[in-house]
């Protein structure tokens, strides 16, 4: 069995999927179940015992115990976190709490549990800890992508919170030997992402008629994967990565945010036209930026590629057109993470 914490998320839940469709390694899912947890990700698991889900807090130090005690895992995959960097300009205080004060409860939890094991099973333990590229800071136009040995410049308390929390993993196995894996991704985008987010939210702002928000000029660049070639550099770190190491992961894809809503609007253009027959692109609204705001990120995979074969499987020509389709698809799912939690989150962010 694997721990898997906040697989009710986006990147989590398409972990626990991808996980069980491809090995009968029984899954235990620890997730709080925040506004982002959604237990519908996993629907189409429910009634398979390899699947076990606990409702419960990775700052939870008795909680994690008991699981560990109970379950022995032979690896933990710390997904949960508070994850919106808007979120984090708001109110940082949750971010401290999850992300800092939630990782180092589950570094302390774990290690006990790893002290307890025999020396095969200690060999063979893992604890992987994904994180983001936004510890490393903000790029300049010419600079070149970041590598593992990019010096750490976090600039929102949501990157500042994972930085600190990619210390502490660091930190555990430095001092207390814990086989730790750290993975640094770049932009996810896919099936079941949330539309606080760029992607989903412009895809159903504007299969609602609503504005599309482009912060500042729109000329921000990111990098961008399609989640299930994360959840595959995820399971290759797992098998293949060496202990201590950090693996960056990205998809050599870097885009400015208005090139990503106009290639949003001339999908769904194509696949669901405006009844008035106009361009989705006139829903384009250029609003007030995001405060430190960090210009560019780009992600140097080379490490990953060559150390331990990885590849994206995805363009993103392909990935973005399978992601507009299954929004398509699931109006039923957009509709229910459109609670009364999200309006309120929408109409204070965006008033
Ligand atoms: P998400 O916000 O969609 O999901 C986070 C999940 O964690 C939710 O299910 C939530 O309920 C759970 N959670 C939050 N606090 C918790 C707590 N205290 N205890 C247990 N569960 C808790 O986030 P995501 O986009 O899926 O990101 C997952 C991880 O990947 C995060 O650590 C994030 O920093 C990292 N990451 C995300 C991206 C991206 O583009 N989304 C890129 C790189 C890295
Ligand atoms: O780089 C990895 C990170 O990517 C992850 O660690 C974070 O968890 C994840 O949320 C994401 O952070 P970003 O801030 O880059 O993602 P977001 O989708 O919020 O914004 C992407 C870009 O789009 C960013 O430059 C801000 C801009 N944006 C975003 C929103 C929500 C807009 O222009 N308008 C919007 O309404």
């Amino acid at each position: 069995m694997i721990l898997v914490t906040g697989g009710a998320g986006f990147i989590g839940a398409n972990f626990v999927l991808d996980w069980l469709a491809q090995s009968d390694g029984p899954v235990l899912n620890l997730d709080k179940l925040t506004y982002a947890g959604n237990l519908e990700n996993l629907a189409s698991l429910q009634g398979d015992p390899r699947h076990v889900f606990v409702q419960g807090d990775i700052a939870d130090g008795a909680l994690l115990q008991g699981l560990l005690t109970e379950h022995r895992p032979r690896a933990v995959v710390n997904f949960a976190a508070e994850s919106h960097v808007d979120r984090s300009i708001h109110g940082p205080e949750d971010f401290i709490q999850t992300n800092i004060v939630g990782t180092f409860r589950l570094l302390e939890a774990v290690r006990a549990h790893w002290g307890g094991l025999d020396e095969a099973g200690k060999a063979a333990f893992r604890f992987l800890h994904v994180s983001t590229d936004e510890v490393y800071g903000s790029l300049a136009a010419t600079d070149s992508a970041f590598t593992e040995e990019h010096r750490y410049e976090p600039n929102s308390p949501y990157s500042a919170s994972k930085a600190a929390s990619d210390h502490l993993v660091r930190a555990y196995h430095h001092t207390y030997g814990l086989p730790v894996l750290t993975t640094n991704c770049s932009n996810n985008y896919g099936p079941y992402h949330f539309p606080e987010k760029l992607i989903p939210l412009m895809i159903v702002n504007a299969l609602a008629g609503k504005p599309l928000p482009v912060y500042g000029d729109g000329m921000q660049i990111r990098d961008w994967l399609y989640v299930k070639d994360h959840c595959s550099a995820i399971r290759r770190v797992l098998a293949a990565g060496q202990l201590g190491e950090v693996y960056n992961v990205g998809g050599w894809n870097e885009k400015p945010n208005i090139e990503i809503v106009q290639t949003l609007c001339a999908l769904l253009d194509e696949l669901r036209p405006r009844a008035d027959g106009k361009s989705y692109r006139e829903q384009i609204s250029y609003v007030k930026d995001r405060p430190g705001h960090d210009r560019r990120y780009a992600i140097d995979a080379r490490k990953l590629e060559k150390e331990l074969g990885w590849k994206p499987a995805e363009t993103f020509e392909t990935g973005i057109r399978k992601t507009v389709q299954w929004y398509l698809d699931h109006p039923d799912w957009v509709a229910h993470v459109q609670s009364g939690s999200y309006r309120d989150w929408v109409s204070k962010q965006y008033r």
